[in-house]
C-alpha cells in the first residue's frame, strides 16, 4: 500500500495522528518513521513538522531510526523481574548476539525493553511484534527465536 493511500484512510484530523503514524511505521520495511513520513503527515494534518516529530519521538512504540523486521519487547517491570526476566535477557542477548536496543546484522530482530505488557500472570513475558509470549524459559526462547528464523529463511529473506 502506498503511503498516500494510508493517509487517505483517515480524515485529516489530529485525533488520527497516532493511528496514521502507526500504520505508516507498520508499512515501513525498516520498521520506523522517516523524516519524509513525518513531513508528509504534517502537511496532511496542516500542522508543523516539530509537532509531529514531538509526538513520534515521545511514544516508545515509534522509532525514528531503522529497526529489524521483528521488534522484541522484553518486560522489565517488577512481576517479570521477580520471575527471572534478567536470566531471559541474558539468554536472548546470547541467542541474538546483540545487546538491548540493537538490531541483528540480518535485520531480523531488534531487542527492546518495555514496561508491563499486561501479561503478568505469564511472567516472565515478552512480545514479538503484536504476539505475546509468556512463562519464558531458556528453552522456549530458543524455540521461539528459531521459529522466526526458520520462517524468514523459508521466505528466502
Ligand atoms: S510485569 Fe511483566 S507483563 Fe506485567
Amino acid at each position: 500500500m502506498k503511503k498516500t493511500d494510508i493517509l487517505a484512510r483517515f480524515p485529516p484530523r489530529m485525533e488520527n495522528l497516532l493511528l496514521i503514524l502507526n500504520d505508516l511505521q507498520n508499512q515501513s520495511r525498516m520498521n520506523c518513521l522517516s523524516k519524509k513520513d513525518l513531513t508528509r503527515v504534517a502537511k496532511y494534518l496542516n500542522t508543523t513538522l516539530s509537532t509531529i516529530y514531538g509526538v513520534a519521538s515521545y511514544y516508545s512504540m515509534f522509532s525514528l531510526t531503522p529497526r529489524g523486521r521483528h521488534i522484541i519487547r522484553m518486560c522489565r517491570s517488577p512481576v517479570c523481574h521477580c520471575a527471572g526476566v534478567s536470566d531471559m535477557f541474558d539468554e536472548l542477548t546470547r541467542l541474538l548476539k546483540i545487546e538491548v536496543g540493537a538490531t541483528t546484522p540480518d535485520r531480523l530482530f531488534t531487542l527492546e525493553t518495555a514496561e508491563c505488557l499486561g501479561q503478568c500472570d505469564l511472567a516472565p513475558a515478552m512480545m514479538i511484534d503484536d504476539v505475546a509470549y509468556g512463562n519464558l524459559t531458556a528453552a522456549s526462547l530458543a524455540t521461539i527465536i528459531g521459529r522466526y528464523r526458520n520462517k524468514s529463511a523459508s521466505q528466502g529473506d
